[in-house]
């Protein structure tokens, strides 16, 4: 059984993609504040992930983790404390070795005390790395920790991140694993972005409500991406049910950053089951047709254009799977934008760039599609 339940995929933001190991607690409490100023909390955004690096570069005489006291000098339960009073939850990192990926003190060998102090501080997740490991199997480095979590009787969000080694998503579930990395890292650029998503098609038969598929953090805001390249990143990451951790600095967010975070459309894709994370229905190689099953019987598609010119992408309601019917009711989740169709689903795709789609069986009207609630009627 998982370590904390899970019903849909977690949100939040992670310190590790913009400051590396250049964090403090202002920074994280920085987070926290801009999460909630920006209403970032009310459309699901709940977790304050710090990464690697807020440890001290030894334990205490007792052999306990402690924060780093230049970085945290407030200590990490003080920055639960505060995060937990803005209404959000706090994350914590460790790795599942001898030592972190930048060389400090982690959790192998230590997860029944480390787990305890995890929960005596109030945090509420852990992404748990897989650096030094000392080669011993993954199954029983992630079960222990699972374990130790679980014994501590706090419901703690439970993140592997093995970067895809030894097949995660087949031993993750046994360990409690709420979720499992499939790759390596992602880098702040679209060939890694691209290079990513091209690696998890295939992996849909393995996540399910509580035990989630992470093709890793988001690259969102950052400056690698193009805004366009932002929002197929987005998009393709929701239609996969993947955890929405974002990774920009929320303390200098552009307009069209937060138009694309938060858009409460697409996250309701990520969030959505179904039944089925989404999955690649079509690759033409420059073009790709993705699609996902919404549980109110509509279907999320996604039309990606990874060409370096603009392409008019075309598909049906047949190949996205809600064929049988002779009228659609489509809305476009960036443009707002709703129409009908007879099944043909077109549009005209920038460069880098998706359209997406949500699309239902006749008798969906426009008006259930503007908001957001879709009616199904018999085929
Ligand atoms: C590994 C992880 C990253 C990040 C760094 C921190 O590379 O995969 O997500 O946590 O370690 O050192």
């Amino acid at each position: 059984t998982p370590v904390a339940p899970a019903a849909a995929p977690p949100m939040g933001w992670n310190s590790w993609n913009n400051f590396g190991c250049n964090i403090n607690e202002n920074i994280i409490k920085a987070a926290a504040d801009q999460i909630v100023a920006n209403g970032l909390d009310q459309v699901g955004y709940q977790y304050v992930n710090i990464d690697d690096c807020w440890m001290a570069s030894t334990r205490d005489s007792a052999g306990n983790l402690r924060a780093d006291p230049v970085k945290f000098p407030s200590g990490i339960k003080a920055v639960a404390d505060y995060v937990h009073g803005k209404g959000l939850k706090l994350g914590i990192y460790s790795s599942a070795g001898t030592a972190t990926c930048q060389g400090l003190p982690a959790s192998l060998g230590h997860e029944t005390a480390d787990a305890n102090s995890f929960a005596a501080w109030g945090v509420d997740y852990l992404k748990y790395d897989n650096c030094n490991n000392q080669g011993q199997p993954a199954l029983q480095r992630y079960l222990a920790m699972g374990n130790a979590l679980k014994a501590t009787g706090r419901p703690i969000f439970y993140s592997l991140c093995n970067w895809g080694q030894e097949n995660p998503w087949l031993f993750g579930p046994a360990t409690g694993g709420n979720m499992w990395r499939t790759t390596g890292d992602i880098t702040n650029n679209w060939g890694s972005v691209t290079s990513l998503l091209d690696q998890q098609a295939g992996l849909e038969l393995f996540s399910h409500p509580g035990a989630w598929n992470d093709p890793d953090m988001l690259e969102v805001g950052r400056a690698g991406l193009t805004d366009t390249e932002a929002r197929s990143h987005f998009s393709l990451w929701a239609l996969m049910n993947a955890p929405l951790i974002l990774g920009n600095d929320l303390t200098s967010m552009s307009a069209a950053t937060k138009a694309t975070i938060a858009n409460p459309d697409v996250i309701a894709v990520d969030q959505d089951w179904g039944g089925s994370q989404g999955r690649r229905v079509r690759d033409l190689g420059d073009t790709q047709v993705w699609a996902k099953p919404m549980s109110d019987g509509s279907v999320t598609a996604v039309l990606f254009n990874r060409s370096g010119a603009t392409a008019t992408i075309s598909t049906t309601a047949a190949e996205i799977g809600i064929g049988g019917s002779t009228s659609y009711a489509l809305k476009d989740l960036w443009s707002g934008a709703t129409s009908t169709s007879t099944g043909a689903i077109s549009a005209s795709v920038p460069s880098h760039g998706v359209a997406m789609f949500r699309v239902g069986r006749a008798g969906t009207t426009a008006a259930a599609l503007a908001a957001g609630t879709y009616q199904v009627s018999a085929m």
